[in-house]
């Protein structure tokens, strides 16, 4: 058992996960102690391919609130649990389903082709015809039919990002993560001035400016390949903090930098932190707090899901 985390606690969700035939799945942003203790650790699309393929009676979800009900609409029968019910996402917040309904309605006539990065409600993913992650997003909009303009909801800097990459011009809906809009390029360069053969990686959640800055942008999973297989053994992570643990983990040869005192590069989302080995373990007793949605708007959800699961094999 890892020193990094408290034993008993550890023991007793190993117990429960026993008992109650669970399987735990964990984001890149999660807490060490979460990781360590989880089957399966990862980025958005992984997650989504493991909680579809699981044969586990519950699903002990931690990450936030999109990514459990993610689980629920491709793997309906099982019962999901998340440690923390208010562990939202401020991306899912700057894209109400109700808001883009209307915005749809009002604008019929343009027909849109609506890709849904998957930081969003089960609503908003009921609206959409396709639903992609940081992951795959570049592959999505390259299969996206030609004849029909895209609106791409709801990451304006994912978008800009997969438009540089695709020259596919779409039309963004204004929102942003919280954490990643705070990276700026004057922080990243001041690292940079610390570190001068470090290699950067950012996700593309940031913002232009310091994506110009970055060698290598993309997904959290991707970043462990990167890093793996670059020739650098100094790396500046440009996104949430817990994407350190699994890099320290899983390529303990080489040096990541957090970001020293007053030039921050790594940062915590308090959404993901929400959850804790405690709760998980409660989560785990209770059976709660649950994840559950009405089956018609779940179905609608469905579609766009599984053709991005099976454009992204
Ligand atoms: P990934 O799919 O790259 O792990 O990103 C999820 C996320 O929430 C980034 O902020
Ligand atoms: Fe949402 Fe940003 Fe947190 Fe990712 S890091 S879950 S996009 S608020």
């Amino acid at each position: 058992m890892p020193a990094t985390a408290a034993p008993s606690i550890q023991n007793e969700i190993l117990r429960l996960k026993k008992e109650r035939n669970a399987v735990i799945l964990a984001h890149n942003y999660q807490t060490r102690d979460i990781q360590e203790i989880a089957d399966f650790v990862g980025d958005s699309l992984g997650l989504a391919y493991k909680a579809k393929e699981t044969n586990a009676d519950v699903i002990a979800f931690c990450g936030v609130h999109f990514m459990a009900e993610t689980a629920k609409i491709v793997n309906p029968t099982k019962t999901v649990i998340l440690p923390d019910a208010n562990a939202g996402c401020s991306l899912e917040q700057s894209c109400p389903g109700p808001q883009l309904e209307a915005f749809l309605k009002a604008n019929a006539d343009k027909n849109y082709y609506v890709i849904a990065y998957i930081n969003c409600s089960g609503h908003v993913k009921a609206l959409s015809d396709c639903i992609c992650t940081s992951g795959n997003a570049v592959k999505i909009v390259n299969a996206a039919p030609q004849d029909r303009p895209i609106l791409f909801v709801p990451d304006q800097n994912l978008g800009a990002w997969v438009m540089e990459q695709t020259g596919r011009q779409m039309e963004l809906w204004k929102g942003s993560c919280y954490v990643h809009v705070e990276f700026t390029r004057d922080s990243i360069a001041a690292i940079q001035e610390q570190y001068p053969d470090a290699t950067v990686v950012a996700h593309p959640e940031c913002t232009y400016a310091v994506r110009m800055l970055a060698d290598e942008v993309c997904s959290t999973e991707k970043m462990v390949h990167y890093c793996r297989d670059h020739p650098s053994n100094t790396f500046i992570i440009v996104t949430e903090s817990g994407m350190l643990h699994r890099l320290e983990r899983e390529v303990p040869n080489k040096r990541f930098i957090p970001g020293p005192t007053g030039h921050c590069a790594c940062a915590d989302c308090r959404y993901m932190k929400m959850n804790t080995l405690q709760k998980l373990h409660d989560a785990l007793l209770n059976l709660a707090p649950q994840v559950t949605m009405p089956e018609d708007l779940r179905s609608r959800a469905e579609k766009p899901l599984l053709r991005m699961l099976e454009l992204s094999r």
